[in-house]
């Protein structure tokens, strides 16, 4: 698999923003690749996804993991399964290689995202955009003005250009101290 600059620089985050105490939430598991990464350096993570297949490939993935909580069920409900947790990954977009019409959306993303800006909880919420087809753009566009009204986490907005019409946003908000 082609892990992108984008990606990998998601991961480098991660491992520097967490511990290995740490409960996080995965809110698209895809395929299971970064609830993989998670799992190797945090105690426990919980992944989410509306897609069967993406739950079918994680569990895949995951198969020898034994602390990450696959969940069938949109990220807008992590209340009802997670409640203290220390970081969040957003990963948007649709699952690579599958029907690229069920995608994250925009307004549910920053549904969830308020949700979790309000518990204020999180040290870090970490947002991967990819605003090279039409949904990812209308995404990347609302979260830019999303995140101008945020108060209590600082923001860190980095382009990677590998496509360079179209480069990968990696939004980070780190909790103010
Ligand atoms: C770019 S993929 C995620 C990649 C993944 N993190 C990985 O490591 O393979 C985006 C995923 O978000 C899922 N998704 C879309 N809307 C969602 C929602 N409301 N809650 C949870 N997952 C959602 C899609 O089904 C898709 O599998």
């Amino acid at each position: 698999m082609r892990v992108s600059v984008a990606v990998k620089y998601s991961h480098t985050l991660l491992t520097d923003l967490t511990t290995s105490s740490d409960t996080i939430i995965d809110a698209t598991l895809g395929n299971g690749f970064d609830s993989l990464f998670l799992s190797k350096i945090v105690k426990s993570v919980y992944g989410f996804d509306i897609q069967k297949l993406a739950i079918t490939n994680s569990k895949k993935t995951l198969s020898e993991s034994n602390n990450v909580n696959i969940i069938f069920d949109s990220h807008e409900n992590y209340k009802n399964y997670v409640t203290n947790y220390q970081g969040v990954i957003f990963n948007l977009g649709y699952l690579p290689t599958s029907d690229k019409t069920i995608t994250t959306t925009s307004k549910v993303t920053i549904n969830t995202l308020d949700s979790m800006i309000k518990d204020n909880i999180a040290r870090f919420i970490i947002l991967v955009v990819y605003p090279g087809h039409d949904e990812g753009m209308i995404e990347s566009i609302d979260l830019l003005k999303y995140i101008k009204i945020i108060t209590n986490y600082s923001v860190d907005v980095k382009t990677f250009s590998e496509d360079k019409k179209k480069p990968y946003v990696i939004t980070l908000l780190k909790k103010d101290a």
